[in-house]
């Protein structure tokens, strides 16, 4: 599983429940990386999009504790309620497929199970209120392509990649929590549907 945010000088990502800039490059980056793949988020990245509407041409999952299944079939995203459920959902896509877009608890939450992080740097102070984990301090991540400064919308960023060198195996999490089976999961979530 992978990552892909945006952060500022300080790893800060968001304020007011919005983004901290308006990046248009940063944005097709976004868009060329999760294209036809499997977005997840939290729910107040959801709300945070253009009419609380999941992004189209991505299969968008969504963990809300306090989610309505009539909204997630209306506005058609697959919507979990807690991590177990969450991390079921993912064990029935391919690792490589799946993509976490935010928000920060996301973020916090998911990280030890990706293998890597596609960071935005901007260079820029955005006076963020939620932030992500400064992947620079912690021992198992490490910085693998740093890109060059280009600027956009008046601000210098760097796409850079990041590797987790000790990703958690979440499907052997899901084993030994529950000892799902593959088909366990894909039973589950077609019961959901019904
Ligand atoms: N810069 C970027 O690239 C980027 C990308 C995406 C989003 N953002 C920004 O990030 C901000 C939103 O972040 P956020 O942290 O407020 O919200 P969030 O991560 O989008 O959503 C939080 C939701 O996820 C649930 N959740 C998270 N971890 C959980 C866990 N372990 N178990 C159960 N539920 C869990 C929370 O449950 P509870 O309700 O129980 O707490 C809450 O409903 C916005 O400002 C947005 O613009 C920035």
């Amino acid at each position: 599983m992978k990552l892909i945010v945006a952060v500022d000088k300080k790893w800060g990502i968001g304020k007011n429940n919005g983004l901290l800039f308006d990046l248009k490059l940063d944005m097709k980056h976004f868009v060329e990386h999760t294209r036809g793949k499997v977005v997840v988020m939290g729910a107040n990245t959801l709300k945070s999009l253009p009419n609380g509407m999941p992004l189209k041409n991505r299969t968008n999952i969504v963990l809300n504790p306090d989610g309505d299944i009539f909204d997630a079939i209306d506005k058609g995203y697959v919507l979990t309620t807690s991590l177990d459920e969450l991390l079921e959902q993912i064990y029935a896509v391919e690792d490589n497929e799946v993509y976490v877009i935010g928000g920060a608890m996301m973020y916090h939450t998911l990280l030890p199970y990706c293998d890597t992080a596609y960071i935005t740097k901007v260079d820029s102070d955005g006076e963020a209120t939620v932030f992500f984990d400064d992947l620079d301090s912690l021992d198992n991540w490490s910085c693998v392509d740093e890109g060059e400064a280009i600027e956009d919308n008046g601000h210098t960023i760097r796409f850079c990649t990041y590797t987790n060198a000790s990703p958690v195996e979440f499907k052997s999490t899901i084993d030994k929590k529950k000892g799902l089976t593959f088909e366990d999961c894909i039973d589950k979530f077609n019961a959901r549907k019904k």
